[in-house]
């Protein structure tokens, strides 16, 4: 009965109804735009720290980060294992890991500026001890996403998403702004059943943690969104900062936004 339902077609019809897929087009534009606030915000949060300490590395493996974005884990990790190969389509991402890299003196991440859709094993890739996907599974096929990591990977595979609501909901805001529902796109559920008919029996942990990110005063925090949302017309900025008005807690001088959310981690061994 399980092998009647195909869970790769409907991630990616998932995928395609997304809001975010549907009202912004070319991802990759996005991120550049995002990447100043996303690598700022990335050094208050303790997601790093606790995503590390999942992982199976030591001082002799090498690591494949696939859309590594500022170098939120490739940073950490660079210093405690042998290599780090990062995939990152977004060119502003990479200037910001390329930075990060250098404040602290790494000399051992490289970079392939491409999506994973375009990158080939024993053309661009090598083979990797470790394989990890943090907030990055993006792709439209994802099956065959999953395939190539796991034909990259020589000990094992982390991938690091959501069950159910993301870091940020729009499920308020979106409504508001666009006159339609909000629609996140497929999570952790589908993932695990793609791997599971492409043969790949995975552990999952689900957690429930707290995503924050502070910001100095509430018109900072009305650009973010606005930047983040690609929209910046007098109405729309009244509606946001309602919003976040209501949204956002006042502590320690600084304002800050708090959001419950399920973290997962999925892992296969080799
Ligand atoms: C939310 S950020 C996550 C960054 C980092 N991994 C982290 O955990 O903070 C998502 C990143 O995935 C990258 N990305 C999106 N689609 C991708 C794809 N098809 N291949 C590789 N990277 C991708 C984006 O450019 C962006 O930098």
């Amino acid at each position: 009965m399980i092998h009647g339902i195909d869970w790769n077609r409907m991630w990616t019809e998932e995928m395609e109804k997304s809001s975010w897929k549907k009202r912004r087009g070319d991802m990759t534009e996005f991120w550049d735009k995002r990447a100043r606030r996303f690598n700022q915000s990335v050094k208050d949060d303790d997601r790093p720290a606790r995503i590390l300490s999942k992982l199976d590395v030591d001082p002799e493996c090498s690591v494949l980060d696939i859309g590594a974005g500022p170098g939120t884990l490739t940073i950490p990790l660079a210093k405690i294992v042998k290599h780090v190969t990062v995939v990152e389509p977004s060119s502003g991402m990479l200037a910001y890991l390329d930075k990060n890299a250098a404040n602290e003196g790494l000399k051992n991440i490289t970079c392939i500026n491409k999506e994973w859709e375009d990158v080939y094993p024993g053309e661009d890739l090598d083979e990797y001890d470790i394989v990890i996907a943090s907030y990055s599974l993006s792709m439209l096929d994802m099956a065959k996403a999953l395939s190539k990591m796991d034909t990259v990977a020589k000990r094992s595979v982390y991938l690091f998403t959501f069950a159910g609501d993301r870091m940020w909901d729009y499920t308020d805001l979106w409504p508001k702004l666009y006159g339609e529902e909000y629609r996140a796109g497929p999570d952790y559920i589908y993932l695990y059943n793609i791997l599971y008919q492409i043969g790949i029996l995975a552990d999952v942990e689900i957690s429930t943690t707290e995503h924050k990110q502070r910001f100095s005063n509430l018109e900072d925090a009305v650009e973010q969104w606005k930047e983040n949302l690609g929209i910046s017309t007098p109405e729309a900025e009244k509606v946001i900062q309602a919003h976040l008005t209501a949204k956002l807690i006042k502590e320690n001088g600084s304002l800050w936004s708090k959001n419950t959310m399920r973290s997962v981690s999925i892992c296969w061994r080799k």
